[in-house]
């Protein structure tokens, strides 16, 4: 082995270990959108909200999925898929909690869009491609939240 090729290993073992922690990072905080979810379901009320709600759940098992997924990824570059939990937010009004979901969801989103680009330069194309479905369906979850706020 050159230099060279050790040092070009070495740098891709790093951008390796940096990508499952960020992948476990997008992790936590699907667990915390279940917390959310769980918590704005039971919580959240007003005839203006039932729909929301009945939107809230479906975000929920697809919150489920995409925590799924990433697990999965994160296994598939050989690291340890984490059990760590972001802390969730404590809601107020129903409004509140809708904006509190609405923020993680923002944030989610850049993220995914981080991750598909990260993964993508790393020459990891299937990994990008099992992300992919996360940023669409976080990006709907964004729109019925707008919805939901009167945006
Ligand atoms: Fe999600
Ligand atoms: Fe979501």
């Amino acid at each position: 082995m050159t230099e060279n090729s050790i040092s070009t290993a070495a740098g891709s073992d790093t951008d390796s270990r940096r990508l499952v922690d960020d992948l476990n990072g997008d992790l936590a905080l699907e667990f915390k959108s279940i917390v959310q979810y769980v918590q704005h379901v039971a919580t959240i009320t007003g005839p203006e909200y039932t729909s929301t709600v009945d939107e809230l759940k479906v975000h929920l098992v697809q919150e489920l999925h995409h925590a799924t997924v990433l697990a999965e990824q994160v296994g598939f570059l050989g690291g340890v898929p984490t059990t760590e939990v972001a802390a969730a937010d404590l809601s107020g009004t129903s409004r509140e909690a809708l904006q509190t979901d609405l923020d993680l969801e923002t944030e989610q989103l850049q993220r995914y869009r981080d991750r598909v680009q990260q993964a993508t330069d790393m020459g990891l194309p299937d990994v990008a491609e099992a992300l992919r479905p996360l940023l669409t369906e976080t990006q709907e979850h964004v729109r019925d939240l707008q919805a939901a706020l009167g945006r």
